[in-house]
């Protein structure tokens, strides 16, 4: 599938640069665009197989393979901070998503609008976190719900997407339905509402910042409070979050990668918020 997607590209940055009017441009263009359906084919049965081993509710082997050699060869690559890449493809594709698209949803001040966190951040997260079957993970405004569906897929804890706009909860709920994931699980609701009761891990990717931010970190705060647990965070929020008296990170907090934040000891968190 590399070699496939390697062509791909070059075949993509080739054609629009064929000039159409002249004979035997035209005729190299046409087999070039016969190529380039014949290899979208080929990616689109592989991601039907992937769906067939996920709905089957084994191991999702192929989806790991498949992951690690593309992260693999685009690790070889220059990269931009956000930049999403050929593992963006392939997860949109196995999940069965369009590229974000507008759905009228306009920003308001401290709302974050979508973005899904790359999907290399998706699988770093997973491999950080090493979820079991007693874990809940949490993500606090979760978009389309990649993260959870992903988390679902790839490990046996359950997932939770906390998001306030029902469209892209829609999306997510036909996501899970289809791909007969029991354990991802989507709730329309604003985040500063969200029961932080059952979560092991909260997962946030700035969604949000300021007053709205500062009210859900001092509910959580009061739940670490009672116990630990742990917070993930991607993208600028990651600067706000590691100034919490409460949270130690478990390595030097950097807007571009996950950073995992443990909750100190109960004790000491009820001592800094009294
Ligand atoms: C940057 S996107 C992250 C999406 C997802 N977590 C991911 O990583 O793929 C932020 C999301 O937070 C949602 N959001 C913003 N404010 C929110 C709030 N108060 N409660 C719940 N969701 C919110 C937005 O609608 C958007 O979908």
């Amino acid at each position: 599938m590399t070699a496939r997607l390697a062509a791909l590209d070059r075949l993509d940055a080739c054609l629009p640069l064929l000039p159409a009017a002249d004979e035997n441009a035209s005729e190299l263009h046409g087999r070039a665009r016969t190529l380039s359906d014949r290899l979208e084919t080929a990616n689109l049965a592989v991601h039907e197989a992937i769906r067939a081993e996920i709905r089957s509710g084994a191991r999702p082997d192929m989806l790991l393979h498949w992951a690690h050699a593309l992260m693999d060869r685009n690790s070889a690559r220059p990269s931009g901070v956000h930049h999403y890449d050929s593992l963006d493809e392939l997860v949109t594709g196995v999940l069965g998503f369009d590229e974000p698209e507008d759905s009228g949803i306009r920003p308001e001040p401290e709302k974050v609008l979508y973005q899904p966190t790359p999907a290399r951040l998706i699988f770093n997260l997973l491999e950080e976190t090493r979820l079991t079957a007693n874990d809940v993970l949490v993500d606090l405004g979760s978009g389309m719900g990649h993260v959870p569906l992903l988390a679902a897929i790839c490990t046996p804890a359950h997932c939770i997407g906390i998001e306030v706009e029902q469209a892209y909860i829609d999306r997510a709920r036909q996501c899970a339905q289809r791909l007969h994931l029991r354990r991802a699980h989507f709730i329309r609701q604003d985040a500063r509402d969200a029961d932080c009761k059952a979560g092991t891990v909260f997962y946030l990717y700035t969604p949000f910042s300021g007053s709205i931010l500062r009210r859900v970190l001092d509910r959580l705060r009061h739940e670490a409070s009672t116990r630990t647990f742990r917070v993930c965070t991607y993208g600028p929020c990651a600067e706000t979050v590691a100034r919490e008296p409460w949270l130690k990170a478990e390595q030097e907090p950097q807007a571009q990668r996950i950073t995992v934040f443990a909750t100190r000891a109960a004790s000491s968190t009820r001592q800094s918020s009294a």
